[in-house]
């Protein structure tokens, strides 16, 4: 486990956090009073919170699956949450065992339950970085300890880029992810899900705007916008789509059926 902090930082209950409003749509047990309180008020005005959440989780191990199929045995995954089975070295560890998972997070709750996540199998590895994603060269630095960055990897931002700004506010999210690709040998995967005011305008809006109000900037973004995240990359089909729709399995039929989510997902592939 590496990084910057990765000295137990403290945990703050005095504010939520969206690992842990994330957990508690999730039906985990890692979230605190503080954190509930948002989860509800974000549901009661976007009623489709929490099956976004779990849409979200089946889209990333569809996505991890495909791309383990596909023959990527190295995986990056950057805002990896608070683990809940199967977390992304299951899902890429079950097609091919010896796959090389390296997480990072920046969340103190994430740090504490990353054992979890290092229980790969014998013949692969996994490895925890505690890090922020608006710090790629740290990133890349450590996740270079075990991954060789000359061959694919498949980089996972799931649910994390609407926490992070454009770049006229700072955080420049899409230069951010050209520094992750242009890292990425031919091959690679970039696998990307983040909720959009296309599908849900009013309700996003006001979820946005709650997440905001408790310390936590929030960005929606427009199909053009999600698409920009893919410029010089090739998707891989279905293209961008509302995130149930990412190639379902028989499993995932009643979640589509229980009706969209305000969530594009999308991946490609680095040529
Ligand atoms: C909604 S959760 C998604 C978890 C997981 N990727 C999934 O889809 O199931 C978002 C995660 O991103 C992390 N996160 C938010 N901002 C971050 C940042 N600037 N750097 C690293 N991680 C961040 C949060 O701590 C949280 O664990």
């Amino acid at each position: 486990m590496t990084g910057p902090d990765a000295a137990p930082a403290r945990i703050d209950t005095s504010r939520p956090h969206p690992a842990r409003v994330y957990d508690w749509w999730l039906g985990g047990k890692d979230n605190y009073p503080v954190d509930e309180e948002l989860a509800r008020r974000i549901l009661a005005v976007d009623d489709t919170a929490v099956r976004g959440a779990r849409a979200n989780r089946r889209f990333m191990q569809r996505a991890v699956r495909a791309a383990a199929e596909a023959g990527v045995r190295q995986f990056l995954d950057i805002g990896t949450g608070i683990p809940t089975e199967p977390n992304l070295h299951q899902v890429a560890q079950g097609v091919a065992p010896e796959s090389r998972v390296v997480y990072a997070d920046n969340d103190p709750i994430v740090l504490r339950h990353a054992e979890a996540l290092l229980t790969g199998s014998a013949q692969g590895s996994t490895d925890y970085v505690h890090a922020d994603v608006r710090e790629p060269g740290t990133i890349l630095d450590l996740a270079a300890r075990s991954l060789d960055f000359s061959r694919p990897v498949a980089l996972s931002l799931v649910a994390l880029t609407h926490y992070l700004s454009d770049a006229a506010d700072g955080d420049d999210v899409h230069g951010l992810l050209k520094r992750y690709v242009d890292a990425l040998a031919p091959g690679s995967h970039l696998i990307v899900s983040q909720v959009t005011p296309d599908l849900n305008p009013e309700a996003v809006g006001r979820a946005a705007e709650l997440f905001a109000r408790n310390g936590t900037p929030f960005h929606p973004r427009s199909l053009t916008e999600f698409a920009r995240f893919f410029a010089g990359l090739r998707l891989l089909g279905p293209g961008i789509i509302p995130v149930t729709g990412w190639r379902p399995e028989p499993v995932d039929v009643a979640a589509q059926a229980e009706g969209i989510v305000p969530v594009y997902a999308g991946v490609a592939v680095k040529p």
